[in-house]
């Protein structure tokens, strides 16, 4: 009988449900349900039980019996359960892993229990075949590693690639080992011909993974654009030809400033790398580096640059650069 449609009954179902689960508990039912444990599980469950009933535990799948230890628990006249060893269960270990040949074995959780991982390295040289890691897992009521234990195999590379215009030393081998070193050359020209530039790496080898260190380079001619630069002039590193590697440097005309780098050099991709500059009338932004402390000028530096800019401007600063010039002697 559904107890919203009885609402005069209501206080008084209130009242009598928890006297009679009072009443029948202390009668019959001493005890509640015994203590739940994660290592072990009851043999059989009910909701309650009576005074002097006993219980059995048996270790939950994983877990293991300490022989001496009682796992079995009675209901007491005070409605407890008398206690229970929580140790009575250990969990499993997976057979203990010696080092594989080569390499070294680390138990991450410092045991080898059910649930904990182990962790597999190769000594330098070696390459690891297999599972990185293991976990010791449940299986059925017993436990074992996830995988067989990997290997450690030497590293071996296949020979480096061919490359256009160039070859690789030593060529003979089928195999290199671990840090051994294949070096490339470009071919010669016939005389009269561009010469070729080697662009990358000279010397590359055997590395983890069975990979080359790096890509092979590039057998190939370069040619960068005659370097013209408006309103300056070239100060160096002039040739009629630029290759790979060739370097210039630059300068701005009288009371012009350089934007970018002075120096640049001809990149494999046949540019110049920084870009040639540009000579403008106003400064260049302030570089985002803090700038160097202020240079005290000797005397000899400021009047050297004095007769420069002298030459350069009108009357109207003239006076000025006199004016500094005295404040200098002055100072002698
Ligand atoms: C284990 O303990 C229970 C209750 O604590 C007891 O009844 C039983 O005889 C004990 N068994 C052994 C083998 O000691
Ligand atoms: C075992 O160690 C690993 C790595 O430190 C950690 O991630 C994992 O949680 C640990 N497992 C246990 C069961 O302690
Ligand atoms: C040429 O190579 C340089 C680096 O060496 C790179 O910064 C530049 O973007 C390349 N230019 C072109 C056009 O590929």
């Amino acid at each position: 009988m559904p107890l919203q449609h009885q609402p005069e009954h209501f206080s008084a179902q209130r009242f009598l449900v928890p006297l009679l689960v009072a009443l029948m508990s202390t009668s019959s039912d001493a005890c509640g349900k015994p203590p739940w444990f994660p290592n072990m599980q009851l043999n059989g469950a009910k909701d309650s039980y009576g005074t002097g009933e006993k219980v059995e535990y048996s270790c939950r799948p994983g877990y293991t019996r300490r022989p001496t230890v009682n796992i079995s628990s009675v209901c007491t006249a005070e409605g407890q359960w008398s206690p229970v060893s929580k140790d009575a269960c250990y969990k499993k270990s997976c057979p203990r892993q010696e080092d594989p040949l080569n390499g070294q074995v680390n138990y991450l959780n410092g045991s080898s229990e059910f649930g904990t991982q182990i962790q597999y390295t190769c000594h330098p040289g070696f390459v690891l075949i297999g599972d990185v890691i293991l976990y010791c897992l449940l299986a059925g009521s017993d436990v074992q590693w996830s995988a067989d234990p990997p290997i450690c195999t030497k590293i071996l590379c296949q020979p480096p690639p061919n490359i256009k215009n160039g070859e690789f030393f030593p060529s003979h081998k089928d195999v290199f080992e671990y840090h051994e070193v294949a070096t490339y050359q470009c071919n010669r020209v016939p005389p009269g011909q561009d010469e070729l530039s080697l662009v990358g790496e000279r010397q590359i080898y055997c590395s983890e993974n069975r990979e080359w260190s790096a890509n092979p380079p590039e057998c190939k001619v370069v040619r960068c654009p005659y370097p013209v630069i408006l309103n300056g002039r070239q100060t160096s590193g002039f040739s009629r030809k630029y290759s790979y590697r060739a370097r210039v440097m630059f300068e701005c005309n009288q009371g012009l400033f350089l934007h970018g780098s002075e120096t640049v050099m001809c990149e494999g991709n046949n540019t110049w790398q920084p870009p040639i500059p540009i000579c403008r009338s106003e400064p260049p932004p302030p570089s985002p580096l803090p700038p160097p402390p202020p240079a005290i000028p000797s005397s000899t530096s400021v009047l050297s640059s004095i007769k420069g800019e002298a030459f350069g401007f009108g009357d109207s600063k003239g006076w000025i650069i006199s004016l500094i010039m005295m404040a200098v002697l002055e100072l002698q």
